[in-house]
Order: C-alpha cells, then sequence, then structure tokens
C-alpha cells in the first residue's frame, strides 16, 4: 500500500469554487448518454497512476522555470476546444493542485514554480483526462464534496453532489448525535465522514464495504479528518460484518451499486470505462442490492431507528416504498419516497417500529 502524504497546510486550504454541474452526473441520467466506444488510453500504459496520492496532498518538490509552466499551459489549452469551457476550468483546477500556491496561474506569479508532480506527470494527466475521458477527480485524486475534500482513486466510486443530501437527511434524525450508524458500501467514506462530523461523544459510524481498495481510500479519509475514533471501518458484504451489532443501530445508510445491469453498456465513458463496475451495477432491474438491503434492515435497526437508501430514481423508489409499507408493514413505518435536489425521487428512507 502506497504511503499517503497528509499536509496540514494543504488540508486547511480554502475550497476552490468548483461548479458542479459538470462534473460526473448522476449515476441515473446513464440513458441520456453517449454510446459506448472502445476504451482508450492515449498515453499508453495503466489507467490508473503510479503514485495514488492525490495531487493536492504530494510535496511541492519539481521545481520548473515559470516560462516552462506556461507552455504547458499554452499546450494544454490548445487541446481542447472552446467551446468546451468545463475542461478550461479544469486545466485552471489542476494547475491549482500541483502548484504549491495553490494557484491556477502560477507560470505568472513565481519562477521558478514548486509542481507537486514532474512536468511529465501533468502532461500525461492532462492527456488521460482530455483524450482518455479519464473523471476529473481521478486525475487529481479527489472530489469537492459537501464541505469536504475527499480522496479519490480509481477503484472508488466518486461521490455524487445529490448524494450530499443524506447526510443533512440523517442529522434530521431524533437521537442523530449519539446513535450508531452503519454507511454501507462506504466507497470513499465520504458519507461516513461527513456524518462522523456531526456525531456527539456517544456516536459511531460503521463504515463498509466488499471492495479493499474502497477501504483503503476511506482509512485515508477518516484519517484525514481526525473521526478514527468515530469511524470503524469493516471488510464484508453488506450486513455480514455487522453481526455483533445486531439490533443497535440508530441508522442505516446505503447508497448501493442501483443501475441495471442492461444500462452498464449506455453509461458515459467517464462512468462506464473507469468507475468501478462493483459501484455502479445493480444487477437486473437495478434492485438486487436494494433488496437485500431491505431484507436485512429489520434485523440490524433498534426500534425506532432510520433508514436511508439511494436509488437510481423515481420507478426504483416508489417500487421499493410500495414493497416496504405492504411486505414488511409490521416493521416499518412512515416510509417515503424523498425529492433530490433535481425533483427525482431519489432516496428511501422509513423507521423501524
Ligand atoms: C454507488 S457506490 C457508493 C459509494 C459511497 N457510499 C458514495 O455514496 O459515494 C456503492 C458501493 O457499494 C460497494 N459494494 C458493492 N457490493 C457490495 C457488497 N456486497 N457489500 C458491501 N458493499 C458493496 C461498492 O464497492 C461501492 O463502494
Amino acid at each position: 500500500m502506497a504511503t499517503l502524504v497528509f499536509s496540514p497546510a494543504a488540508f486547511l486550504r480554502p475550497k476552490p469554487l468548483r461548479c458542479r454541474l459538470l462534473l460526473p452526473k448522476p449515476l441515473a441520467s446513464a440513458s441520456s448518454l453517449t454510446p459506448p466506444t472502445p476504451r482508450a488510453d492515449p498515453v499508453g500504459g495503466s489507467d490508473s497512476d503510479p503514485d495514488p496520492t492525490p495531487l493536492f496532498l504530494r510535496p511541492a518538490s519539481h521545481r520548473l522555470p515559470a516560462a516552462a509552466l506556461a507552455a504547458f499551459r499554452r499546450r494544454a489549452a490548445a487541446l481542447v476546444p472552446p467551446s468546451a469551457p468545463h475542461l478550461h476550468r479544469h486545466l485552471r483546477w489542476l494547475l491549482a493542485d500541483a502548484t504549491a500556491a495553490n494557484d491556477p496561474d502560477p507560470a505568472s506569479r513565481s519562477d521558478p514554480a514548486l509542481l507537486r508532480a514532474p512536468l511529465d506527470d501533468l502532461e500525461a494527466m492532462w492527456l488521460r483526462h482530455v483524450r482518455g475521458r479519464r473523471p476529473f477527480q481521478y486525475v487529481v485524486g479527489n472530489e469537492h464534496w459537501r464541505d469536504l475534500v475527499v480522496a479519490v482513486r480509481e477503484g472508488v466510486l466518486i461521490p455524487r453532489p445529490e448524494t450530499e443530501a443524506v447526510v443533512d437527511m440523517v442529522k434530521r434524525v431524533e437521537g442523530f448525535a449519539d446513535g450508531w450508524w452503519a454507511d454501507l458500501g462506504t466507497g470513499s467514506g465520504a458519507i461516513a465522514v461527513a456524518v462522523a462530523r456531526e456525531l456527539g461523544a456517544g456516536g459511531r459510524v460503521f463504515a463498509t464495504d466488499v471492495s479493499e481498495v474502497a477501504l483503503e481510500v476511506a482509512r485515508l479519509n477518516v484519517q484525514r479528518y481526525g473521526v478514527q475514533d468515530k469511524v470503524e471501518i469493516r471488510h464484508g458484504s453488506w450486513f455480514e460484518p455487522l453481526e455483533d451489532v445486531k439490533g443497535k443501530l440508530m441508522g442505516v445508510i446505503s447508497n448501493p451499486p442501483y443501475i441495471p445491469t442492461v444500462d452498464l453498456p449506455g453509461l458515459q465513458p467517464e462512468v462506464g470505462w473507469h468507475e468501478p463496475m462493483l459501484a455502479l451495477d445493480g444487477g437486473k432491474d437495478g434492485l438486487e442490492h436494494l433488496l437485500h438491503l431491505c431484507e436485512g434492515l429489520s434485523s440490524v435497526l433498534k426500534p425506532g431507528g432510520f433508514f436511508i437508501f439511494e436509488t437510481n430514481g423515481d420507478k426504483q423508489s416508489e417500487f421499493l416504498v410500495d414493497l416496504i409499507s405492504t411486505k414488511w408493514s409490521s416493521s416499518f413505518r412512515n416510509v417515503e419516497a424523498v425529492l433530490d435536489f433535481a425533483d427525482i425521487k431519489r432516496f428511501v428512507t422509513g423507521y423501524r417500529r
């Protein structure tokens, strides 16, 4: 496992304004996406970086004449048309993450510039983004999510903006602060970290995943935000790692894989070529994991406990609300579909009786 460098200065830097609208689309938008094309790696070699440390956490130890950096900037900008303003914005962010001064226009301000990666690596990163359709978040190794800068890398789902609302809903649950919570399929650990930061002295989050890569990244994020005393990371499938806390949980949170298998070939390249199928593939109708979660829920929640599942949207949520309110009506109350910021019924929530 690579050593990941923790830099307090980088950690405390102000969050740059990053427009979310042009970052990867919600998982639900598969149907409107570019038809699949063969995966391409324009710079050759493996898709993943040799150094998985997020760019902004690497030491700024590479000196480069300002003129060489300015030339890179011009070369990189020339690769993208003016009609793709989001790529020009990504170039500014790449330069900001790559420079000691977190400066989107470093070539104009310091000479030599101090970079966090050799120029050849930046060139390769940029090519993989603009030619290989590698998500910008994997290129720089982080995503801005709520008030967090979450480390991500290949093998781990990039947390999506619509998932941010989960934390707000959970915070409103009576008894939230001192409850025990499970974040099932934690991925980068974004939800677990955000929830943990709001908990009181008795609160705890069990963050689980079957993916070892995800848990490695989740561990890093937990450590970076100093919530190791609140988040316990456990490996295993869904409820399996929770045997010892059965019937004791205040809440279960999960954003499981929910894309119907038949829709996977239609995913936009940034998602379908690069994000882990383990995090996307929801099986038949996208419901395989969601149904498993619904079935096991009553055994882990304590009476009055809350659950929230993210879904692919409207139909899946409506189906699950119907199912839980009929098949398990004796176990759950107040089961409902909750809208996301795009007015899609994205979440299913309810309480254990
Ligand atoms: C859609 S991603 C969500 C990641 C993260 N919670 C988020 O919201 O960004 C689904 C996650 O479920 C995990 N997963 C898939 N199958 C699983 C299983 N059987 N048990 C536990 N986790 C699983 C994947 O590895 C992935 O991290």
